[in-house]
């Protein structure tokens, strides 16, 4: 059996939000598979640490303090791996997230700000890298997106939407550019992170969560990282185009707290 194509010699991944949850610990998988790894996210301290760790290891990684709201920051972190490490073959885009908010106090600010963050920052690196991704025979792309960019709940206008367009692009950009680069996204279900720990604490959150989820346990980050390993990996060379569902089996919403529309 092929278990040689889950591994990356050689190649170069590019990571946004790589300095916690979802995107560390794809940088650890990513790391332990071969690849080297650019780790990219605004805080310098926090991104260095998760450098020095995997470099402790022996895994060969690059920090570029990062935001990727900001086109120029994500030039320049297209330029320093390009100087540093000579080539990409993958890209992942995680940093994303809105906080759940009533329809009715999203701004149009707000609403373009989710915007930028979600689907923007991935769109403009995509761009940029495809056509290096083609110069070194072909790449693959895997967007970090949410089981709510399809599932219906109050208080997520802003996040669903974006998210749901972050989806959307994956499909576009696979047809465009198959058969160089495959383009493919995971519908993350609710994952222990710090962006969740928050609603986590707030009593009988997290056991209703659970209780939603025929897994019977939240998602964990190794769990997503794990599943984009087989996404940017040679393993699914025949994938593309596709959002895929990792999310405990849950048939429908886990969120367990209402956000008031402000129409009662
Ligand atoms: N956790 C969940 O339940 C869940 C479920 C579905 C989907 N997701 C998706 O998973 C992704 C990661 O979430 P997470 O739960 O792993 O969050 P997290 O643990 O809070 O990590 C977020 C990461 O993104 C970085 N980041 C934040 N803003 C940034 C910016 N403007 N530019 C560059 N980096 C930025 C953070 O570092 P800095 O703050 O230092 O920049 C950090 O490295 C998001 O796209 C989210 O929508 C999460």
């Amino acid at each position: 059996m092929e278990t040689s194509r889950f591994l990356l010699p050689g190649q170069v991944a590019v990571i946004t939000g790589a300095s916690s949850g979802i995107g560390r610990a794809i940088a650890q998988v990513f790391s332990g598979a071969g690849a080297t790894v650019v780790l990219a996210a605004r805080g310098a301290h926090r991104l260095f640490k998760v450098a020095d760790e995997l470099k402790g290891m022996g895994m060969n990684t690059i920090a570029v303090p990062t935001d990727v709201t900001v086109p120029s920051q994500l030039d320049a972190l297209i330029r320093t791996t390009l100087v540093e490490a000579g080539r990409i073959d993958i890209l992942v885009n995680v940093a994303g997230g809105t906080p759940p908010t009533a329809a009715l106090a999203v701004s149009d600010d707000e609403m373009m700000e989710a915007f930028r963050f979600n689907v923007l920052s991935a769109f403009h690196l995509s761009r940029a890298v495809a056509p290096h991704m083609a110069r070194v025979g072909g790449g693959s792309i895997v967007n970090i997106s949410t089981a709510l960019s399809h599932r219906v709940e109050s208080g997520f206008v802003a996040y669903g939407t974006t998210k749901a367009a972050l989806n959307h692009m994956t499909r576009l950009l696979a047809r465009e550019w198959a058969p160089k680069i495959r383009v493919n996204a995971i519908a993350a279900g609710a994952t222990r992170t710090e962006a969740l720990e928050m609603f986590l604490n707030v009593e009988g959150v997290e056991q209703e969560m659970v209780s939603r989820t025929p897994m019977g346990r939240l998602g964990e980050p190794e769990d997503m990282a794990l599943a984009a390993l087989y996404l940017a990996a040679p393993a699914s060379s025949w994938v593309t185009g596709q959002v895929l569902e990792v999310d405990g089996g849950a048939p429908g919403s886990v969120w367990p707290l209402p956000i008031p529309s402000g129409l009662e």
